[in-house]
């Protein structure tokens, strides 16, 4: 996004869109003021027809200003209590911005109030591009699709080489968020295991990333029998995904984050009811999130490694489709057997956790859409997590916060784990229905050996079916931020 700062009169500055702000109880003052005064206090006039506060999340829109001051548009923020103004406040106003900018403009100026004291405009931005995000690629009818272009800000204050590096990485960030969603919100038919992989060798590509697919073969002769099993009832066949970071000075440790990627799940020979089905397009974003993050840092050059891994495949009811009753021998040697072919994520992520922990990356996290049951549990806009090591877990709930993002931990039970019991093998693949996201992370909890390790459940918050007052319906993007701050602050 290109910026510039200026300190010019705010009358007097062309923009498509000029956004001000006030904080809770506050009186116009400052830029507010003097747009607000030549306009026949028109704003303050709306404000109070309104009942407009500055309220936290309350916006007023002015949609023309007839060539009174020099801006089209006016875009009067609500800030909320001053003392509670943060980062995540910022991004929230932005994204405000951003989806009223989403159809009607390419540039944006930031009156002075907005920026003078803020450490970091980076989470406006954040937000300004997050907002104006639309999943429009398979609507005939061509929508605005405006990108906005520019930045101005309005301040004498800010200072150009400290903006320009928090804009650069907001910028980084949210197209990695967006990026996401795309992945997420794409059909089914589209987004196949094989082009998972063929888009993770173009982030590869992009990024400078090591990259190593395996397909069925490879998968086969490597012994991944869980990622073979789930994959047979499709005739999609599966794919391994392997990126690495590696930074410029050889870096002490590697960590390894890991994706579901399950890029549609019917439930498989134990056949989810119509409805749950749809929607089921979504399962792969774990590894979305995975590819996100890569592509993130591929550009915020952190000084340790980084090996993203990834087990894609349908879970499909073909004639060749894996049964319940089947024993599977994952990637390493264990055996599992088949309660149910529904609890798919799990199995697949077997073989990709046991792949880290061969890798020797000294932290694991895994992200996945693992069990209806955390979304029971948490609600969909909570995350959980789980794990067996206290410090990753308590580093996941630090950068989550830092992002952000709403996680919750789950308890490791131990009366919970006889569930998984099996008499035929070394365990089944699903318990009752009770404490089954907890149960869940005690299966994976077999693959990661003595490797710290965090598991983060987001069938929840990954996607929404409805749009929300500042999110769009479908995929969310959720799980970069945390990641991205885990991996920075590692
Ligand atoms: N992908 C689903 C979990 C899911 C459900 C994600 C709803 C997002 C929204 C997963 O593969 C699944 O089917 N889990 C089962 C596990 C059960 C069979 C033990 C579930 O949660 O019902
Ligand atoms: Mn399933
Ligand atoms: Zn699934």
């Amino acid at each position: 996004m290109k910026y510039e700062i200026t300190n010019q009169n705010i009358l007097k500055i062309k923009a498509d869109i000029l956004v001000l702000g006030l904080f809770k109880g506050s009186k116009f003052k400052g830029s507010a003021k003097l747009v607000d005064d030549r306009l026949g206090n028109a704003l303050k006039t709306l404000a109070e027809e309104e009942k407009f506060d500055g309220d936290k999340g309350k916006s007023i829109y002015l949609s023309a200003t007839f060539g009174r001051i020099s801006a089209k548009r006016i875009i009067l923020l609500g800030l909320g209590e001053e003392s509670a103004f943060s980062a995540h406040v910022q991004r929230d106003a932005g994204k405000t911005v951003g989806k009223k900018a989403a159809s009607v403009c390419s540039s944006i100026c930031l009156s002075k109030e907005l920026v003078d004291g803020v450490k970091d405009i980076g989470p406006f931005v954040e937000g300004l591009i997050l907002g104006s995000y639309e999943f429009d690629k398979y609507k005939s009818a061509e929508s605005a699709g405006n990108k906005i272009a520019k930045l101005i800000i309005a301040s004498s204050k800010i200072k150009d080489d400290a903006v320009s590096k928090q804009i650069e990485r907001a910028q980084v960030l949210s197209d990695s968020i967006n990026f996401v969603r795309d992945l997420v919100n794409e059909p089914p038919v589209y987004l196949t295991p094989t082009r998972l992989a063929d888009i993770a060798e173009e982030v590869a590509q992009e990024g400078n990333l090591d990259c190593n697919i395996f397909g069925l073969d490879e998968i086969e002769k490597r012994g991944m029998g869980g990622l073979m099993a789930v994959s047979r009832g499709s005739n999609e066949p599966p794919r391994f995904i392997h990126l690495t970071y590696t930074p410029k000075k050889k870096p002490k440790k590697y960590l390894a984050i890991v994706g579901k990627g399950i890029t549609f799940d019917s439930g498989g020979l134990c056949i989810k009811p119509a409805n749950s089905m749809l929607t089921m397009k979504m399962d792969m974003a774990g590894s979305a999130v995975v590819l996100g993050a890569m592509k993130a840092i591929s550009k915020l050059l952190p000084n340790i490694g980084v090996h993203g891994l990834i087990s894609a495949s349908e879970n499909m009811t073909g004639s060749k489709a894996y049964k319940p009753d089947d024993v599977i021998k994952a990637y390493n040697g264990k055996t599992i057997e088949v309660i149910n072919t529904d609890a798919e994520g799990r199995i697949v992520l077997s073989d990709a956790l046991s792949y880290a922990v061969e890798l020797k990356a000294a932290e694991i996290v895994d992200l996945a859409t693992l069990t209806g049951a955390c979304m029971v549990g948490l609600g969909s806009y909570t995350a959980g997590v789980m794990g067996n090591d206290k410090k990753v877990i308590d580093k996941i709930n630090r950068a989550a916060e830092r992002a952000g993002e709403k996680v919750w931990q789950l308890p490791m039970d131990d009366e919970l784990r006889g569930e998984l019991k099996s008499e035929v093998a070394d365990m089944k693949n699903a318990g009752s229905r009770w404490g089954g996201a907890i149960t869940a992370a005690m299966f994976l909890e077999n693959f990661v050996g003595d490797t710290p390790w965090a598991h983060i459940d987001i069938a929840g918050p990954a996607f929404s079916e409805r749009a929300g007052a500042l999110t769009p319906a479908g995929g969310t993007g959720f799980g970069v931020r945390t990641i991205v701050s885990y991996i920075m602050g590692t």
